[in-house]
């Protein structure tokens, strides 16, 4: 069995009981299923592979600020990802997990000094450029250094894209991008640099993008804009056309890859350049969960509550976003419901994963998963009300492995420094 399943009324990964990995790792502790990245992995391939021909597939660059821990890096690159990156740290980690640097993009609205630096000197594959005054500072570094920075301009394309409005980035007002109007100014001034060379595009529209026809309507804005480019005497031959792909939390409805890569097929490769994508969530978001325990049940006159030992530092989702994630009794999976706000420990009120979910009547010392945490989960997490952020736990072919241990109190504690002046 593959991914999360159910088997003899108890909750698996990847053949692994959570019951197991409660009991050996503690809780609350990410649990990612190798299997469930596998399979999304080979959708999205496989949908290109389907409807472009072997010589113009897309470099799928795995865009590491939803999940960047090294192993699951690892992982897709032995799955034949290529990576997307937006700080040194994801630089970092990228070369660390064995990508080679020609296979790197670095995207981002605010590169700093340090980490042009740092990718020019590695020799990544491109610079996703978001404005003129960065252009000029990429420019000047790469003089400074002695290298030809090569980059690409993202392109905003005024279409609103994105599950949240703020994970929306493709509107003119968003911090995102150059517009239509300025890009070929742009585009000119950086042909005429001397230590950059531009050689495409990019645009990306927004995460858990479900409204999917945006895709499709941020698409046709680019042939015209190639074409006027080409017009210009500068060349385009690379196209990033982003990520975005939205996976299920709840019955949102999936975007059909046929669909999207028929997309790509019909506007993207007659442009007859390489095509890069930057898919995040869609790879690794339903192969991890949030596994944890409930500490009490609080019944109140209005409202019962499961507090679970898992907090919004551990999984900020649904209180910076209202995200929904599924809630589910690890065993005993069938009982009769009852309707809880299933909360964390934190002293805010906005430490809560759901309000009024009907879920199993469930009991102190229980289990409880919290699913599609996979994404945006733990890189997201923090020390908030100073806990120790949870274990990470990879599971691949019926064996568990901790990816990264539970933080201990002393690790985070010991970074403090006092004043002499203030020593006990
Ligand atoms: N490329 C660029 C330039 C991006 O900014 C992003 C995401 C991606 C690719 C990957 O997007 P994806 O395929 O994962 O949708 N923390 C939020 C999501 C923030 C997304 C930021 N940029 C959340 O938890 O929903």
């Amino acid at each position: 069995m593959t991914g999360f399943t159910e088997i003899d009324g108890v909750l698996h990964a990847d053949n692994v009981p959570l019951t197991q990995i409660a009991a050996e790792y503690g809780t609350p502790t990410y649990v990612y299923s190798a299997s469930e990245i596998k399979k999304q992995y080979d959708a999205l391939a496989g949908a290109m592979q389907k409807a472009l021909p072997a010589d113009r597939q897309p470099l799928l660059c795995y865009a590491c600020k939803a999940n960047s821990n090294v192993a699951i890096l690892s992982y897709l690159r032995s799955l034949g990802c290529s990576l997307e990156i937006v700080s040194e740290g994801e630089l970092k980690r990228g070369l660390k997990a064995g990508f080679k640097a020609e296979q790197i993009v670095s995207t981002g609205v605010g590169k700093q000094r340090s980490e042009i630096i740092a990718a020019l000197e590695a020799g990544i594959h491109q610079f996703n450029v978001e404005s003129l005054p960065e252009l000029e500072h990429i420019d000047q570094i790469a003089g400074e250094i002695g290298k030809k920075a090569t980059i690409v301009f993202r392109l905003n394309p005024n279409v609103s894209g994105g599950g949240h409005h703020k994970i929306s980035t493709g509107r003119r007002r968003d911090k995102f991008g150059i517009s239509e109007d300025s890009i070929y100014g742009a585009y000119q001034i950086a042909a005429e640099m001397e230590n950059v060379e531009p050689v495409g595009l990019s645009v990306h529209i927004g995460s858990q993008v479900f409204t999917v026809e945006s895709f499709k309507t941020a698409f046709s804005k680019l042939p015209d804009i190639v074409n006027n480019i080409r017009a210009q005497g500068n060349t385009v031959t690379r196209l990033d056309i982003g990520g975005g792909f939205p996976i299920v939390y709840k019955d949102e409805k999936l975007l059909d890859l046929d669909r999207y890569a028929e997309w790509v097929r019909d506007i993207i490769l007659p442009l007859d350049t390489e095509i890069i994508m930057e898919p995040g969530r869609y790879l690794v978001g339903n192969a991890g969960a949030l596994l944890s325990e409930v500490l009490y049940v609080k019944e109140t006159h209005d409202q019962d509550f499961l507090v679970l030992d898992a907090a919004m530092n551990d999984l900020i989702r649904p209180t910076l976003y209202e995200a929904y994630h599924g809630i589910e009794a690890v065993e005993n999976r069938d009982r009769p419901e009852h309707n809880y706000d299933v909360v964390g420990p934190i002293c805010e009120t906005g430490d809560t994963f759901t309000q009024g979910r009907d879920l199993p009547e469930m009991k102190q010392g229980e289990l409880a998963v919290i699913k599609s945490a996979g994404a945006y989960g733990y890189c997201m997490a923090s020390n908030y009300n100073t806990r120790g952020r949870p274990a990470e736990i990879f599971v691949h072919e019926g064996k568990s492995y901790v990816i990264r241990a539970r933080e201990t109190l002393d690790e985070i504690i010991d970074q403090d420094t006092v004043p002499d002046f203030l020593s006990a």
